[in-house]
């Protein structure tokens, strides 16, 4: 049987027709449902928004509500209200088009003495999804909440957090080829249609890339505009693009750690089946070969931590590796989290569907427990990896940083300026930094924080409002420079000066502060 949407390209158009008329967009969805039903649906919790659609069932006027009870949170509609919300398409052309199936038993009918109305039920769901200059939908496996129950071993992921998060650090700029590894339904293809010339997708998963072709059918149906070819290609990690070059390779891969354990599922769009972080160090041990001189790849990861190691010196052994096996590439890893064994096993033995408390939940949490003890690991890192093969025969550089607040949103143009602030840096001597006359960025502010009364402050901390929001303490001398720091005189003078006014020795000067300068310039707080 097929499960999976049929791409039918005139019957695609006539349901993006009759989607973008419902007004059954990201705004419209919100506008129907309210601030409450719409926030409390972001937390996974479906009531609010039943309550704000239940008399869709059978309206035949309130489209939008019809199809986010339908497609969205996996209710029965009349017939008759289906058929309201697409008048184009039609019923019957939703049944084809594999996104919804007729119920068996007739339901009441609308009037009394009109046919009897059938029910009909979502086979997937479908929901609008964007950017600021494109307005999208994306079909997947109905979700946890529309199943009520576990979802399947083959499960095609919806838009998660995770797919958002990477679409929000990806570097954007226009560029001729991509790569999208592990695809899914599409998501990160869809982000690329906006800013590169061709294409590639690849999934593991015949049900995935299914769902993908459906996807980018809509996305680029009739009355569209030209929208980038996306190549559809079926295999594990890099193996489908062997020999190929990007200039982008983007992942939100299955670097979820599972155990090998019989009683813990593998769930095709969390788990790549590998033992530990294997399948996330085979990424990063590989991706270079399929990366052109000065192309980016961008990914999310996990990464275990044993006892007596830091993240950093984990990163250290797989960039070596990576180097031993390739082109050395510039690394810039930012942990966002980092998590206890039991926090992460709580985390994961939930997503799926099993219940905190049931026998199942707490089998896969003991199964998760033991596979970390057997290797040691103390904490599990998650964070954003972007590797980026170096353009010119230079030493590569290496940024391993940790953010854990709030970051920009989008993520992607201070991923990109610290990419090419990162580059000149390892390509430019500490005299070329200070030639430069460099100026506070107009997101850097100072807090001074002192003894009520005290006359100095007894900490200076310069935050940076956007970018990674990085929160630096200054000593006297780095504080004093940023004070002068307008883009008028070089570092170099300006260190000078500051030395003959506190009557230091100006190079005691300059090697205090130039790594600073170096930091403040690579995370763009000096532009
Ligand atoms: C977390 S989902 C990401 C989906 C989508 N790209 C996103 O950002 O939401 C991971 C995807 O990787 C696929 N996958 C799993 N193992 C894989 C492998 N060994 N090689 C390629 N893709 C794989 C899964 O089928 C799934 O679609």
């Amino acid at each position: 049987m097929n499960d999976t949407p049929v791409v039918d390209r005139s019957l695609v158009a006539l349901l993006r027709a009759d989607l973008t008329a419902a007004g059954f967009t990201v705004d419209g969805v919100a506008e129907r449902l309210g601030p409450v039903a719409s926030a409390a649906l972001h937390r996974e919790q479906p009531l609010p928004a039943l309550l704000a659609t239940e008399s869709s069932v059978t309206s035949v006027d309130d489209a939008c509500g019809v199809l986010v009870r339908l497609f969205t949170l996996g209710r029965r509609v009349r017939a008759s209200a289906l058929a309201a919300a697409l008048p184009s398409l039609g019923v019957d052309g939703a049944v084809r088009l594999g996104l919804v199936r007729l119920e068996g038993r007739a339901g009441f009918a609308a009037d009394r003495g009109a046919p009897p109305d059938r029910d009909v039920l979502a086979t997937c769901d479908l929901r609008p999804y964007g950017d600021d200059a494109h307005d999208w939908w994306v079909a997947s496996d109905l979700s946890e909440l529309a199943v009520g129950g576990p979802l399947r071993p083959d499960h095609v992921l919806g838009i998660g957090g995770a797919s958002t998060t990477l679409a929000s650090w990806t570097v954007r700029r226009p560029v001729d080829r991509a790569l999208d590894l592990g695809t899914g339904c599409g998501v990160q293809a869809l982000h690329l249609t906006g800013h590169v010339g061709s294409i590639v997708a690849t999934d593991i998963s015949e049900r995935a890339l299914a769902y993908a072709a459906f996807n980018v059918a809509l996305a680029a149906s009739e009355g569209v505009g030209a929208v980038p070819e996306v190549e559809l290609l079926a295999g594990d990690l890099l193996d489908p693009v062997a020999g190929q070059q990007f200039s982008l390779v983007v992942s939100n891969p299955p670097f979820v750690i599972t155990p090998r354990d019989e009683g813990v599922p593998l769930y095709e769009y969390r788990d790549g089946g590998r033992a530990g972080d294997t399948l996330v160090r085979s990424l990063v041990r590989q991706v270079g070969s399929v990366l052109e001189p000065g192309g980016i790849a961008q990914f999310l990861g996990n990464w275990e931590v044993p006892a007596g190691r830091t993240w950093r010196e984990v990163w250290g052994e797989w960039l070596d590796e990576q180097a031993r096996d390739g082109v050395a590439l510039d690394a810039w890893v930012i942990q966002r989290e980092s998590q206890d064994p039991a926090e992460y096993a709580e985390l994961w033995a939930r997503d799926g569907g099993a219940q905190p408390g049931s026998e199942a939940h707490s089998l896969m949490y003991a199964a998760w427990l033991r596979d970390f003890a057997s290797r040691g690991v103390e904490q599990v890192g998650f964070g954003v990896v972007t590797l980026q093969r170096p353009a010119t025969d230079r030493a590569p550089w290496r940024s391993l940083d940790e953010a854990h607040g709030p970051v920009a949103a989008p993520m992607g143009p201070a991923v990109d300026a610290g990419l090419r602030a990162r580059t000149w840096l390892a390509e430019h001597s500490d005299g070329d930094v200070l030639d430069v006359a460099w100026s506070c960025a107009p997101d850097v502010t100072e807090e001074r924080h002192g003894v009520p009364g005290a006359e100095d402050p007894s900490v200076i901390l310069v935050r940076q409002g956007g970018g990674l929001g990085r929160v630096v303490r200054a000593g006297t001398l780095l504080a004093a420079y940023l004070g002068v720091a307008d883009g008028e005189l070089t570092a170099g003078a300006a260190l000078d000066a500051i030395a003959t006014v506190l009557g230091l020795d100006p190079a005691d000067v300059r090697a205090e502060v130039l790594p600073q300068v170096r930091d403040l310039v690579a995370d763009g707080l000096l532009v």
